[in-house]
């Protein structure tokens, strides 16, 4: 869904922004120009780039795999 009609820019561009490390408004701002123009996404661009950032953080971060040792025949 477009978020910013005057930038053409929607929900899914501003989720990848956060996956490829854009970390506040201000950096989408800059970045992509979300909310650059008339300003009236702001509030729903912020909205869905916190639920992201939110959903994301939360994620668990393998760091160590652990295997049973092989079995010998
Ligand atoms: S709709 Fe985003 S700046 Fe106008």
């Amino acid at each position: 869904m477009i978020v910013c009609v005057c930038n053409n820019i929607s929900d899914r561009e501003i989720r990848q922004a956060v996956d490829l490390g854009l970390s506040s408004m201000d950096e989408l701002r800059s970045d992509l120009g979300v909310a650059t123009c008339c300003g009236k996404c702001a509030d729903y661009a912020e909205q869905v780039f916190n639920e992201h950032v939110e959903r994301t953080s939360t994620t668990t971060t393998v760091t160590e795999l652990s295997f049973r040792p092989s079995q010998v025949a």
